[in-house]
C-alpha cells in the first residue's frame, strides 16, 4: 500500500489533427481501486492503449514499478505485471471458457511451438500448472463450472466474467479493466462489484473505466476524470460527484450514457 505503482506524466496522443489526450498527469498507487471517468470521447480508451503499450503515446511518459513503459510492447508490459480487459469482447468463440483463459497466461509459459509439438516432461507439467492457474481464475470468478463451454455460447455477463478470468490469470500486479460492467444487467452489475473488489483484497491494484457512475463511486477509492482529452477534476468519489467541472462535462452527454 506504499508509492505510485503507476505514473502517467504529461502524456499526449494525436490521432492526425485531433488531438485526444493533452498533457495528462496521473498516478496509481498500490492497493487502490481507481476510477478513469469522462464523456464519450474523452480519450479513456487511448489512455489505457498508451498505458498498456498498444499505442505509443505522442508526448510524455509512463512509468509502472519505477520503470519507464513508453515505448515498450504491450508483451513486455505484460510480463511486468499489467493485465487488461479491452472496451469490445475479445473471445474465441470456438474455443473453450478454459481455453480463452489459457490464452491470458502466456506471460508465465516459456514453452515454444516446437515443445508444444514435442512436449517434454517439463513442458507438460508446465501445461498442467498454466490450466490449473486458470482454472483458479474461473473459480475466483465464479464460472469454473463452464469451464469445457464453448464461450460463444456464453450470455454477456458470464462473458465479461471469462474476460476478468483471462486477465488475472495472467498473475498481474496492476489490472486495467476497460468498461468491463457495460451492458450487464443490475443483478450481473453488482457480481461484478463483489468479483474487483475481491481482486482488490487479494492485493492487485485496479484502475477501471465505467460509465455506470453508481458503480464507480461505489467502488472506486479515487476518481481521475477526463473530458475532450484533458484531466478536469481529480478527488474522492464524493468531491468529484459535487465538482462543478465535472458536472458541466456531463451536462452536455445524454444522461443514459453516464448512468446506464
Ligand atoms: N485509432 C484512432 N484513430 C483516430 N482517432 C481515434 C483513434 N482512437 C481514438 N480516436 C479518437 O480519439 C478520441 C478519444 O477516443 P477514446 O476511444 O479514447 O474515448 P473514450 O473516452 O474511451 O470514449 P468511450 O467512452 O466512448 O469509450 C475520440 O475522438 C476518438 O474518435
Ligand atoms: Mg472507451
Amino acid at each position: 500500500m506504499q508509492g505510485d505503482l503507476l505514473r502517467v506524466s504529461g502524456v499526449g496522443r494525436r490521432f492526425g489533427g485531433l488531438v485526444a489526450l493533452r498533457d495528462v498527469h496521473m498516478t496509481v498507487r498500490a492497493g487502490e481501486i481507481v476510477g478513469l471517468i469522462g464523456p464519450n470521447g474523452a480519450g479513456k480508451s487511448t489512455l489505457f492503449h498508451i498505458i498498456s503499450g498498444v499505442l505509443p503515446p505522442t508526448e510524455g511518459e509512463v512509468t509502472f514499478r519505477g520503470e519507464r513503459i513508453s515505448g515498450r510492447s504491450p508483451h513486455e508490459i505484460a510480463a511486468l505485471g499489467l493485465s487488461r480487459t479491452f472496451q469490445n469482447i475479445q473471445v474465441f468463440g470456438d474455443l473453450s471458457v478454459l481455453d480463452n483463459v489459457l490464452v491470458g497466461c502466456h506471460r508465465h509459459g516459456r514453452a515454444g511451438l516446437l515443445a508444444t509439438a514435442f512436449p517434454s516432461r517439463r513442458v507438460r507439467d508446465e501445461e498442467r500448472r498454466l490450466r490449473e492457474r486458470a482454472l483458479k481464475a474461473l473459480s475466483f470468478v465464479g464460472i469454473a463450472d463452464l469451464a469445457f463451454t464453448p464461450a460463444g455460447l456464453l450470455p454477456l455477463g458470464q462473458l465479461r466474467l471469462l474476460e476478468l478470468a483471462r486477465a488475472l490469470a495472467a498473475e498481474p500486479i496492476l489490472l486495467l479493466l476497460d468498461e468491463i460492467a457495460a451492458g450487464l444487467n443490475p443483478v450481473e452489475t453488482s457480481t461484478m462489484a463483489e468479483n474487483i473488489r475481491a481482486v482488490r483484497d487479494q492485493g492487485i491494484t485496479v484502475l477501471l473505466v465505467e460509465h455506470d457512475m453508481d458503480l464507480v463511486m461505489a467502488l472506486c477509492d479515487r476518481i481521475v476524470v477526463l473530458d475532450q482529452g484533458e484531466k478536469i477534476a481529480e478527488g474522492f468519489p464524493e468531491e468529484i460527484q459535487r465538482d462543478e467541472r465535472v458536472i458541466r462535462a456531463y451536462l452536455g452527454a445524454e444522461w443514459e450514457e453516464v448512468s446506464a
